[in-house]
């Protein structure tokens, strides 16, 4: 949550970091701000509201060309979104600027503590601590990396934090604990940023920060220190993400885009690792821990929201093919009831991001708990890939709506390639192996079909759109599935809606029935299908409305409900794959017509980077 960026150099920062942090909106939007520093004279503005509302009132700044600057988009945590609590935050002269990602949990005694000192206090934020308190050991005296790490060593919580002081306009400095950073390498200029989308623009170049590391970073050089003031050499990476793949090539909406890619984003993290002769899979992070993947009597799959669901059908694929006993963990409970892990335990962590703080915390948990904790990841080089001891990356791409899609889809992928080889290397017959290869093969151009659908579904949801309410039912692996499609309508139209397993309906949700309450029922022809058929006509005797997500060949369906979405067949643990699109492409249709902001829900970050 918040994005971050920062420049150095010798070209006018303002525009620069204008555009830079329209790349981190995805973090955060709720209020945006801007400290630019040029001859020793510094300015600051912040606005309530988008980067955009920001942009419009830069002609207020009359700084001449400012070579250092850094900027904020915020998810405000302590204090509400407004101007006084956006960041930049600052001393009293306004010489120092900070910006904050994070949460500092003592800072009420720090506050207390600089009040007692004559330090007056301006906004609701946990973060004005930071600048006040650097101040505090600027006027003793102290240079300002001193006086940086002096300070960080009275605080307690998590941060990424840029800083930027009038008095010493050669450096930018910034410091990482529990939320991410990177620093950018540029010829004769440096970056700093909360994630690379913000700078691929400006270079390819990057070093990523690790906890507890502070950077001073000069137009031409950088250093970096742990907390204890030790040089550590960081390596420089080249980063592959082109432009082009953040832009929105077109369409009107991130989310769209994101949808329309599967085709591509699915091939893209099957590439290279089918091995159709031998009916297996092939994955080169995790060749270093088969042995005890294989051998392994649990595993557990722990990941939030999106990630969670693709955990649950990751479970079902396991256990039905593998015979590994699997379970799942909200990361966000995990810490909180004394789990029973042990050195045996094989722990995956999914997630899209690869920063979510609930996710990385259960990691460390599992760690210290002796298990061999393991990685599915999407963007590449960030936190959990790196805490992990092996994993996979997904490579469905860069994913900016903060509504996750094509992510979803490429971790099922995963998840699938996972299950495949250890079931072959277990129990599956070769036979069984290559009818997998086959249809993982196949789902492409399946998905390119379920995109053709995509005007059908729109008419669907205009009948729908002012439904206040709605439930997602579906039975084994389309359970997960009704789960998704319940949170992707929640999240982007506000409209309150339940997934449920479809059997579990009678035992409470089928009061709720009634003629204005749909009912979303994902019933492709599997051995749940008779069961599920029962299951809409009880919805149908009380009048409820369906809408069907079934196999194409199903021609019995049409009578029994109001809608039905069909959808090309394959083997049940492919399923969800193939299911889900009607669904992203449905919630997509109904916040669109409802007049919403698709990309930036309110109340949302595409990174949730606190606890
Ligand atoms: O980056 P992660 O996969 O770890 O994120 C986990 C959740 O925050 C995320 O899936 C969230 O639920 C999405 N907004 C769902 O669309």
């Amino acid at each position: 949550m918040c994005g971050i960026v920062g420049y150095i150099g010798s070209k006018d920062c303002v525009p620069l970091l204008i555009n830079s942090l329209k790349r981190l909106e995805y973090r955060g939007y709720d209020s945006a701000g801007l400290g630019v520093i040029s001859n020793g004279e510094s300015q600051v503005i912040k606005r309530k509201g988008k980067v955009s509302v920001l942009e419009k009132d830069l002609d207020q700044i009359t700084l001449k060309q400012p070579n250092l600057g850094i900027a904020h988009t915020r998810w405000a945590t302590h204090g509400v979104p407004n101007e006084v609590n956006a960041h930049p935050h600052f001393n009293t002269d306004k010489s120092l600027f900070v910006i904050h990602n994070g949460i500092i949990e003592n800072y009420l005694t720090i506050r207390k503590g600089l009040q007692s000192l004559g330090y007056d206090f301006i906004t609701d934020t946990d973060s004005e601590v930071i600048p006040q308190l650097i101040d505090s050991f600027l006027k003793k005296g102290y240079a300002l990396v001193k006086a940086v790490h002096l300070a960080l060593s009275k605080i307690e919580g998590t941060y990424g934090l840029a800083i930027v002081y009038a008095n010493e306009p050669d450096k930018l400095i910034a410091a990482r604990k529990g939320s991410p950073l990177v620093i950018g390498v540029g010829n004769n200029e440096n970056f700093v940023a909360s994630d690379v989308s913000a700078i691929i623009a400006h270079t390819k170049h990057v070093v990523y920060l690790e906890d507890g590391e502070i950077a001073e970073i000069y137009k031409d050089k950088f250093y970096t220190r742990t907390l204890d003031e030790e040089i550590i050499d960081k390596e420089v990476h080249k980063i592959t993400m082109t432009l082009d793949e953040i832009d929105k090539g077109g369409y009107d909406h991130f989310m769209l885009k994101e949808i329309m890619e599967q085709p591509l984003s699915v091939c893209n993290s099957m590439r290279g690792r089918l091995i159709a002769d031998k009916g297996t899979s092939k994955l080169g992070g995790l060749e270093a821990v088969e042995d005890k993947l294989v051998q392994s009597k649990r595993i557990v799959l722990s990941a939030c929201g999106t990630s969670w669901h693709a955990a649950l059908a990751g479970e079902y694929m396991l256990e039905q093919h593998t015979r590994i006993q699997t379970e799942v963990e909200y990361a966000s409970e995990f810490r909180y009831r004394n789990p029973i892990i042990s050195p045996d335990d094989v722990m995956f962590f999914i997630s899209q991001s690869g920063e979510t703080a609930d996710t990385l915390a259960a990691l460390r948990e599992a760690k210290i708990r002796g298990a061999l904790v393991l990685g599915i990841c999407n963007v590449v080089g960030s936190s959990i890939p790196r805490e992990t001891h092996a994993g996979v990356y997904t490579h469905a791409g860069p994913e900016i709506g903060v509504a996750s899609t094509k992510a979803f889809t490429s971790q099922l992928v995963i998840l699938a390639l996972i299950t495949l080889n250890l079931a072959r290397k277990r129990n599956m017959s070769l036979i069984d192996g290559k009818n997998i290869v086959k249809e993982m093969d196949l789902l492409p151009k399946k998905i390119e079909q379920i995109l053709k659908l995509n005007e059908q579904i729109e008419e669907i949801a205009e009948e729908f759109k002012d439904a206040e309410n709605f439930l997602y039912l579906g039975r084994g692996y389309n359970f997960p599935v009704a789960l998704e499609g319940a949170l992707k309508l929640k999240e982007i139209s506000y409209i309150h809606a339940e997934g449920y397993p479809a059997a579990e309906m009678k035992h409470g949700p089928i009061a709720l029935i009634e003629e204005k309450l749909p009912s979303i029922f994902i019933a492709p022809q599997d051995s749940t299908y008779e069961k599920i058929i029962t299951n809409i006509q009880e919805v149908k005797a009380r009048k409820g409305r369906v809408i069907a997500i079934a196999s194409e060949s199903d021609k019995n369906i049409d009578s029994l409900v109001d809608f039905s979405i069909k959808i090309p067949e394959t083997i049940r643990m492919l399923m969800p794959i193939l299911s889900v699109i009607p669904l992203q492409l449905l919630a997509y249709h109904i916040a669109v017509k409802k007049g919403l902001n698709v990309d930036q829900p309110r109340n949302l970050a595409k990174s949730v980077t606190v606890e």
